[in-house]
């Protein structure tokens, strides 16, 4: 049914001129940091970005902001703080839901209609990719579910290994 909404690429997500909006999995200071988050700061331009991310102040765990693209291709970036990995109950299966569908749902509210995800929490901040990944794509189905027709396309940028694993998820979860 979102096959032609939600797809997968292998790729960097700082190189993706058709969306206008890209996700950052950002820390709660908003502060450059490694792994994507360093990718994109860096292909922003890091003193502007830095900027703007300061006079915000922040973001929770599981909650999004907004800031502008800058130098990349994108109009926008959307940053948001995925959860920690520790044993897996400290509520970071609901955190990482969060973080999707916050940032969806601030997309939304920007009229954005095509979003560019990487895959939040399963690098530096050791979320298990296999639950990760399902996390991932069940999120964007539901929002899907219940805002009908609110975005054109809903892409996950990722790197080799972790294509493999998505790739395998959504053959089982995102229909036709
Ligand atoms: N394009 C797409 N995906 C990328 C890129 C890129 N240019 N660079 C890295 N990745 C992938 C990683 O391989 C991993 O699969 O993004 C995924 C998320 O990994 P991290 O960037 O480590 O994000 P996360 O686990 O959410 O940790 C967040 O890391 O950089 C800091 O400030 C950030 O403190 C925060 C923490």
């Amino acid at each position: 049914m979102y096959k032609d909404i939600i797809k997968l690429v292998n790729g960097d997500i700082t190189k993706i001129p058709e969306v206008e909006a890209i996700v950052n999995a950002a820390n709660t200071s908003l502060e450059m940091g490694g792994g994507v988050c360093g990718a994109i700061f860096r292909a922003a331009g890091s003193y502007h970005l830095a900027k703007e991310c300061k006079e915000i102040g922040g973001c929770n765990t599981g909650e999004a902001v907004i800031t502008k693209g800058y130098n990349l291709p994108n109009k926008y970036i959307i940053h948001t703080v995925g959860p920690k990995y520790s044993t897996g109950e400290n509520g970071e299966a609901e955190r990482l839901t969060s973080a999707y569908y916050e940032s969806l749902k601030l997309a939304k509210k920007k009229g954005i209609r095509k979003i560019a995800f990487p895959s939040i929490s399963t690098g530096i901040y050791r979320f298990p990719i296999d639950e990760g990944s399902e996390i991932a794509l069940n999120t964007a189905i539901k929002f899907l579910d219940e805002n009908p027709n609110s975005f054109d396309l809903i892409l996950w940028v990722l790197d080799e290994k972790t294509y493999i694993v998505y790739k395998e998820k959504y053959e089982k979860l995102i229909k036709e």
